[in-house]
């Protein structure tokens, strides 16, 4: 398939993990990429590997945010497709929590999405064209214990990326998110070591029906099809991709 032959991509947070999978999948589906992440380093060995083009970009600076949109339309003119998939996830206790933590997760997975956006939207209204598609959760629906700050980021970008389908709609934009389970990456490698963890999502637990973890690329399929023509009348859906988790 080239569903994305001379199509503009960016993958923001597609340095590492399920980013870095959608990114390899777009360029083998004939994008134009560049990479913003805030670890340069692994986004330009990662872009060297795809032939994209890598960014570096703090998402919890607006300036950074700005200055990298402002890269990235000086060199390829336009946006046809962003993906946003930038989020931490520390996991810490409710009454542990510090603001700290708080903000930085939001400031990561919720409020980089709305900068990221708020930088690309115009041109897309401009050209009456783009899709947006935004990684969130199943935590988005899942109020999962030690993640509170996680959730209400990840309910919160994809609400905006349901009020994004709403505004840009009408300007030929779509905008929708993904809501991948559990997937083995770097992120989630530490609490997957955990005995209780191990406990509640291993073998034989039945919680998830499909009986095994995601990879990045089961979240790079979905993704890619959401920003692709397949999808030219879905607008404004949260895509679970879990393996039955919340069947
Ligand atoms: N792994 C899972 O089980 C899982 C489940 C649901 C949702 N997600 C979401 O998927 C996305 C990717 O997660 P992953 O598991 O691939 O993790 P990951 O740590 O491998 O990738 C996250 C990427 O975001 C980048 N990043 C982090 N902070 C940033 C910042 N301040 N500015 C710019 N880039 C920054 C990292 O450098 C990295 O490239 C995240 O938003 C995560 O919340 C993951």
């Amino acid at each position: 398939m080239n569903r994305f032959a001379g199509q503009n991509a960016l993958v923001v947070g597609g340095a590492h993990g399920i980013g870095r999978a959608i990114a390899a999948r777009l360029v083998g589906e004939g994008a134009q990429l560049a990479i913003a992440d805030a670890d340069l380093d692994a986004a330009q060995s990662a872009a060297e590997e795809m032939r994209a083009w890598a960014i570096e970009c703090d998402v919890r600076h607006t300036h950074q945010v700005q200055r990298m949109a402002q890269q990235y339309l000086d060199r390829f003119g336009h946006l046809d497709v962003l993906m946003y998939v930038a989020g931490i996830a520390p996991a810490v206790p409710f009454l542990d929590l510090d603001v700290d933590t708080w903000d930085r997760t939001q400031q990561v997975n919720l409020r980089g999405g709305y900068l990221a956006a708020r930088a690309f939207a115009p041109g897309m209204v401009g050209r009456r064209s783009g899709k947006l598609v935004f990684i969130s959760s199943t935590n988005a629906w899942d109020g999962e214990a030690q993640l509170a700050h996680y959730n209400a980021s990840k309910a919160g970008l994809y609400l905006l990326a349901k009020t994004l389908a709403r505004e840009l709609g009408p300007f030929g934009i779509r905008s929708n998110a993904i809501g991948p389970g559990l997937i083995r990456t770097r992120l989630t490698e530490p609490i997957l070591q955990e005995e209780s963890f191990q406990k509640k999502y291993g073998p034989g637990s039945g919680v998830i029906p499909l009986g095994r973890l995601g990879t990045p690329d089961d979240v790079a399929g979905p993704a890619l099809f959401l920003a692709s023509d397949d999808a030219a009348y879905v607008n404004g859906v949260l895509l679970f991709v879990d393996g039955g988790q919340l069947a």
